[in-house]
């Protein structure tokens, strides 16, 4: 069964596969979309909040001719009763052909997977990692650069609990020619799991940074992870990324955030020719078809 929890489950040729069917499912879009999970339901079971990874799961489901059921409220959910997720797991998989779930705690998806009877796409768990996302970034960069380029990668924000910093990270271990920079307050700084010999670790942004890195991937100080509220607070404004930055990044290089951006990159930036973030997001849509369509259909 093809579940989805991990970035480390990919290897290059894996990676491969999914960008090309991404790029097919962009021309199913072109034409409307498609039947290919006609009769099949997607449950999306969504315990923190999200806007773009639930949504466009949901979508990719319909474009695909697909249904979807929903939770997303767990006060409302029995897992607010205090329901085990293996529980709510052996009932749902009951309900729908495939699962999204999106859960506070690291680890859950692999719960989930070790209980489903039908596939598991982790749509982010905890401060662990967000798989589907690392893909859809992966498929961004891909548009701009060949893969077997020299690229520099640079992370600015919140490293240790950032799971799309995670799960990116691990992603772009497969391309022998990426370099990767992490730019964070030592405070959340990249934790040793995700780090590589060759990395480089920065604690402020320097014009050196900017004009040479060829990926810049911003992301907010993610307060909800913190134990304590003044220190989230005392980072949050660590690093505002401006015009004047974007204007030193050079003409082939790329700005991305998976969003949202809370006090990351401001909106005089956003008709910048380097910003690509809301590109970026519109690729989750024919990521997540590729990803539910290979999961049901093979
Ligand atoms: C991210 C997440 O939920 O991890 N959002 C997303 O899925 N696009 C980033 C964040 O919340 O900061």
């Amino acid at each position: 069964m093809f579940h989805v929890l991990s970035a480390s489950q990919f290897d290059r040729k894996g990676l491969e596969d999914i960008l090309n069917r991404a790029s097919e499912m962009e021309k199913v879009l072109a034409k409307g979309g498609s039947e290919s999970c006609r009769g099949k339901i997607l449950a999306a079971l969504f315990y923190e909040p999200s806007t773009r990874t639930r949504l466009s799961f949901e979508s990719a489901m319909l474009r695909l001719g697909g249904s979807v059921i929903s939770e997303t409220d767990v006060t409302f959910s029995s897992q607010a009763k205090g329901e085990s997720l293996p529980d709510t797991i052996r009932v749902i998989d009951k309900y729908s052909d495939i699962i999204a779930i999106r859960s506070k705690h690291k680890g859950d998806a692999q719960v989930a997977a070790d209980y489903s009877g039908v596939p598991i796409l982790n749509g982010g768990d905890g401060s662990g990692e967000h798989p589907t996302q690392s893909l859809l970034d992966l498929f961004t960069i891909s548009k701009y650069f060949s893969l077997d380029e020299k690229i520099r990668v640079t992370f600015i924000g919140d490293c240790k609990h950032c799971r799309t910093i995670h799960s990116l990270s691990k992603i772009l271990r497969n391309f022998d020619h990426i370099e990767i920079n992490f730019v964070a307050p030592e405070e959340v700084q990249i934790p040793e799991e995700y780090l590589q010999a060759g990395d480089q670790k920065f604690t402020e942004i320097s014009e050196n940074i900017l004009k040479n890195s060829d990926v810049i991937y911003t992301q907010r100080i993610q307060k909800e992870r913190f134990a304590d509220p003044v220190q989230a607070e005392h980072l949050a404004k660590s690093f505002i990324f401006d015009r004047a930055k974007a204007d030193l990044m050079h003409d082939r290089a790329i700005l991305m955030d998976p969003l949202p951006r809370i006090n990351t990159i401001t909106f005089d930036v956003d008709g910048h020719d380097r910003a690509k973030y809301f590109e970026q997001a519109m690729n989750g849509v024919p990521v997540r078809m590729a990803l539910i369509d290979k999961a049901i259909n093979g």
